[in-house]
C-alpha cells in the first residue's frame, strides 16, 4: 500500500499516519520528522533546513526530494509506505510520480485530511512533542502525557515546535494553500484523491480513514 497523507498543519497527519502505519504494516515517512531529526543530529542537511522551517517556509525541493527518496528506497518501504507532508507542491508531487514510474510502481491514494483553521490552530498550540523523536506527539488536554512534560512513550522531555509560534502557523497555513493544496487538483486528475474530515476523537478519523482507503486483500503478517 502506499499512501500520501495531505493537510494543512495541525490536522493530525502525523497523529494518523503512526496509526494507520501500524495497520497497514508499512513505514510512516515524515519528512517534517526527518529534518528534525537531521537538525537534533546538527547535519549539514539540518543546518540547512533549519532557517526555512523556523520561518514556515519550504524547504528547497532539491534537498527534500533528495532525502525523501533516500528514505524510501529503504528495504522497508519496498512493500509500502504512508508520506506524511511529502510531496507539498506539485514540483514535489511530479518528482514522486517520476521515480515510483521508474521503479513500475504507482499510488494507491491520496488521504485529504480536512479541518477548519480554528480546529487547527487550536491543536498546534497545544501539541508538545519529544526531544528523542518528534513522532511522539502529545497535546495539553486532548492527549495528556501521564506526567506532565514527559513522553509516554520513551521518558524523553516534552517541548513546544519552534515553528508552533502564533506568527509562523499563520505563514505555514498561506504556505499551505498556496503551495500544498494544489497537489489535491493534481492527484484528484489521477482519480486518488479521498477527503475525509480530521474532526472528532482520533479514533474515530482514524476508523474513517481506514474506511476510505482501498481494503487491503492480503495484509502482510506482523513480525
Ligand atoms: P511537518 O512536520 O510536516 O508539519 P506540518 O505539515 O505543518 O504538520 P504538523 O506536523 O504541524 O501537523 P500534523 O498534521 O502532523 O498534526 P499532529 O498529528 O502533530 O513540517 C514542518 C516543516 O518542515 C514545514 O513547515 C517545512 O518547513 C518542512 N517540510 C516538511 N516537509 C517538507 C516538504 N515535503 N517540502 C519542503 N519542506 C518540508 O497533530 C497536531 C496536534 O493535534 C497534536 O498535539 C495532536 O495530539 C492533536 N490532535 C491530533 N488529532 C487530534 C484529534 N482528532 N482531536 C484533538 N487533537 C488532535
Ligand atoms: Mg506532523
Amino acid at each position: 500500500m502506499r499512501i500520501v497523507l495531505v493537510g494543512p498543519p495541525g490536522a493530525g497527519k502525523g497523529t494518523q499516519a503512526t496509526r494507520l502505519a501500524e495497520k497497514l504494516r508499512v513505514p510512516h515517512i515524515s519528512t517534517g520528522d526527518l529534518f528534525r531529526t537531521n537538525i537534533s543530529r546538527q547535519t549539514e542537511l539540518g543546518k540547512l533546513a533549519k532557517s526555512y522551517i523556523d520561518a514556515g517556509d519550504l524547504v528547497p525541493d532539491e534537498v527534500t526530494i533528495g532525502m525523501a527518496k533516500d528514505r524510501m528506497e529503504q528495504p522497508d518501504a519496498e512493500r509500502g509506505f504512508l508520506l506524511d507532508g511529502f510531496p507539498r507542491n506539485v514540483a514535489q508531487a511530479e518528482a514522486l510520480d517520476e521515480l515510483l514510474t521508474a521503479e513500475g510502481i504507482k499510488l494507491d491514494a491520496v488521504l485529504d485530511l480536512e479541518a477548519p483553521e480554528e480546529e487547527v490552530v487550536k491543536r498546534i498550540a497545544g501539541r508538545r512533542i519529544c526531544r528523542n523523536d518528534s513522532a511522539h506527539v502529545f497535546h495539553v488536554t486532548h492527549k495528556k502525557p501521564a506526567k506532565d512534560g514527559v513522553c509516554d512513550v520513551c521518558g524523553g522531555e516534552l517541548y513546544q515546535r519552534a515553528d508552533d509560534t502564533e506568527e509562523t502557523v499563520r505563514t505555514r497555513l498561506d504556505v499551505y494553500h498556496t503551495q500544498t493544496e494544489p497537489i489535491i487538483s493534481y492527484y484528484d486528475a489521477q482519480g486518488l484523491v479521498t477527503t475525509i474530515s480530521a474532526l472528532g476523537e482520533v479514533d474515530e478519523v482514524t476508523e474513517r480513514a481506514m474506511a476510505a482507503l482501498p481494503q487491503l486483500e492480503d495484509p502482510a503478517p506482523s513480525h
